[in-house]
């Protein structure tokens, strides 16, 4: 009888949530969009306490202030949730919270329960709603909310006022956010948040319009999502913001000593976007914009909604890695209109999105360029592969055990084989039919979240149809759920760096290289040779290298880093100023980690010098790169 019970309920909400009898999302004039919820084993996250079969939370509405004396924010989250007939809980997921009260819409409290944190998880967060389905949380974020950061004013371009950034994916939101944090539960959201003056206030929804003056010297900032999104995509920033058009639906947010700089490496963003709906269909969220954050920013980019955001780091003067652009904009329909149901399947965001930017520089920049960032990202991944071993799990794109966590995918792997594969399907079916059939993916689940096993149920109806052959020549099973590289795995063109190539063995027997050469060649060439040199090189070298190709003086972060790493790995103690300097004002994981550990890796000349640098600049990064860095600095051997 109960599970009778408990079995009609799954079954009323799988219908609820199902808009029309196909299962797809759909817009009902007027009504708020609802999509729909997956329930199969597969879909399943872990990392998420909500039960959303019996009930989940379809639109979050925020109204907060933002604190900069006390580094958090405060307020309200009024929940609408759509649960099975018979339901009276809902569960959130909450980290760190401090919960002053729940109530119905009518101002009635409800009781809620938080139960025990789990450090990765949090807290599950179950409210007693009865037959209510809105809620309102009355909250404030925990002390360290570990999706934002708070800056003091140092720490920006300008100097004179603080700002906040937030990063979301996979699993922070939920410090600030009191809702179910689970990328297969998509939610419409809108906000209000005030900010002191003469803060500017912008998230990943579209604004409401100037903001108006609030009490004490604030002002309120508006903002609405109407499209229902996963949760991991609500993100907030503040400061001495300003903003300049790159053209009728895009343009660049960042502080107004960086609006020149920023707004000339993001020019050609009205190209990509029309190279992108080229491909893979309408872009359909209504604008583009971005935002330059400050160099603490984790990432280099993150696919925010309307609001990519991007680390500064990416600013070369000469537009060579606008490639991160690219990825960020791929986004907007792998990832973020097809989202990954759980982080087990990250590869469908990260590995789509990867495949997608290369086709943006293919068409923007030329096969060359295009050509030479695959060749480039390819034995990147072989040497992942190698080092993790090639039957390793963690070289599969469909994560399983703890490499299913939410932070799994962050070797790398799952990136570059998973653009890989969709290479080698294009090549093998043409690029005709591959295009044809992926817009047809993205539109078929648009606003909607999707498995492994879906994405090749749906290649094999739709683009296989039952050809005997070609489903034998894909190797789709081995692509997705086998570690290592599969034997079709198209290779790069050995053609891209042939040039660059020869110079790197001529420089592992004459120690010389042709400065005039390297002056004329591209990023993707400069970062192939320094990943050619000979790993071990005598101070000398290392210094004529320096000299000769300006390595300490280039603008191109990228080459920065692989030159500080090859230089510390070498204990070239004329570099570790330069290290210092780096360490204290970037906070982009992916340079900063693999810098203290190669420090770190040199024991006794290297370890005193990561703890040096480390006890000054912790303090100045994000929680998401003091999480990997403690680890290896403090934890360390
Ligand atoms: N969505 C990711 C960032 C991310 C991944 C955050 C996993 C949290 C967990 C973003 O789109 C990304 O991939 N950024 C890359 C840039 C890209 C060009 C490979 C980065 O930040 O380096
Ligand atoms: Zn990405």
């Amino acid at each position: 009888m109960r599970f009778l019970a408990a079995l009609s309920l799954i079954l009323s909400v799988a219908a609820l949530s199902a808009c029309s009898p196909q299962n797809e999302t759909a817009a009902v004039d007027g009504e708020p969009m609802v999509s729909p919820i997956l329930t199969s084993d597969d879909a399943k996250d872990p990392f998420s306490y909500a039960q959303p079969e019996v009930a989940r939370v379809t639109h979050v509405a925020l109204d907060l202030a933002l604190d900069f004396a006390q580094e958090n924010v405060s307020g309200t989250a009024t929940l609408d949730i759509l649960a099975a007939d018979g339901a009276d809980t809902v569960i959130l997921d909450t980290m760190g919270l401090i919960i002053s009260s729940i109530t119905d819409e009518t101002g009635s409290d409800l009781p809620f329960e938080l139960g025990e944190a789990n450090d990765g998880m949090g807290a599950p967060l179950t409210v007693s709603m009865g037959r209510k389905r809105q809620i309102v949380i009355a909250y404030t974020s925990g002390p360290k909310a570990r999706a934002l950061q708070w800056l003091v004013p140092e720490q920006t371009a300008g100097g004179k006022h603080p700002y906040l950034l937030s990063q979301g994916q996979p699993t922070l939101n939920r410090t600030w956010i009191p809702t179910q944090d689970s990328p297969g539960i998509r939610q419409t959201w809108e906000a209000k948040i005030t900010a002191p003056e003469p803060l500017t206030v912008v998230m990943s929804g579209l604004s409401g319009g100037d903001p108006v003056e609030a009490d004490k010297g604030r002002r309120a900032f508006t903002f609405a999502m109407d499209k229902p999104v996963a949760p991991y995509l609500i993100a907030i920033a503040a400061g001495d913001i300003v903003f300049q058009p790159l053209g009728p639906r895009s343009g660049v947010w960042t502080e107004p000593v960086m609006l020149d700089k920023a707004a000339a490496e993001l020019a050609d963003t009205e190209k990509m976007i029309a190279a992108a709906e080229e491909l893979y269909g309408e872009y359909r969220w209504g604008r583009y914009d971005m935002i330059v954050l400050p160099p603490s920013f984790p990432y280099g980019g993150m696919e925010n909604p309307v609001m990519t955001f991007l680390t500064p780091t990416f600013i070369a003067g000469d537009r060579s890695l606008t490639g991160l652009v690219a990825h960020e904009l791929a986004h907007s329909w792998s990832g973020n209109l097809v989202t990954n149901a759980n982080w087990s399947d990250s590869w469908l965001n990260e590995g789509t999105t990867s495949y997608f930017e290369n086709r943006i520089i293919e068409k923007l920049y030329g096969e060359k360029r295009a050509s030479q960032e695959r060749a480039l990202n390819f034995a990147a991944m072989e040497e992942t592969i190698a080092e993790k071993g090639s039957d390793s799990d963690i070289t599969a794109l469909h994560l399983t055990g703890d490499n299913a966590a939410p932070e799994g995918g962050t070797s790398g792997v799952i990136y570059d084989k998973g653009a890989n594969f969709l290479h080698t399907v294009e090549a093998i079916v043409g690029r005709e039919k591959f295009d044809e059939w992926l817009e047809s993916w993205f539109d078929r689940h648009a606003f909607e979240p999707a498995t492994s096993a879906m994405f090749l149920a749906d290649l094999r109806k739709n683009l296989i149809k039952g050809d005997a052959a070609l489903e034998a020549k894909l190797m789709l099973d081995e692509w997705v759920y086998e570690p290592g590289l599969p034997s079709n795995a198209l290779r790069p063109d050995p053609a891209a760096f042939a040039e660059v190539d020869k110079a790197a063995e001529a420089y592992a027997a004459s120690r010389t290289l042709d400065k005039a050469v390297w002056a004329n060649w591209t990023s993707a060439e400069r970062l192939r040779l320094l990943s050619k040199l000979p790993k071990q090189l005598p101070d000398e070298e290392l210094a004529k290298l320096d000299r000769d190709l300006g390595l300490t003086a280039s603008a191109n972060n990228e080459i920065l880093f692989v030159w500080l790493n090859l230089a510390l790995q070498n204990r070239y103690e004329p570099a570790v100023q330069l290290a210092e300097s780096f360490l204290a004002t970037v906070g982009r994981r992916k340079f900063v980690a693999p810098l203290f550990k190669t420090l770190v890796e040199q024991d006794d000349w290297g370890k005193p010098i990561a703890k040096r640098i480390y006890a000054k600049t912790r303090s100045s990064y994000h929680s998401v790169t003091t999480g990997t860095v403690d680890a290896v600095v403090l934890d360390g051997k």
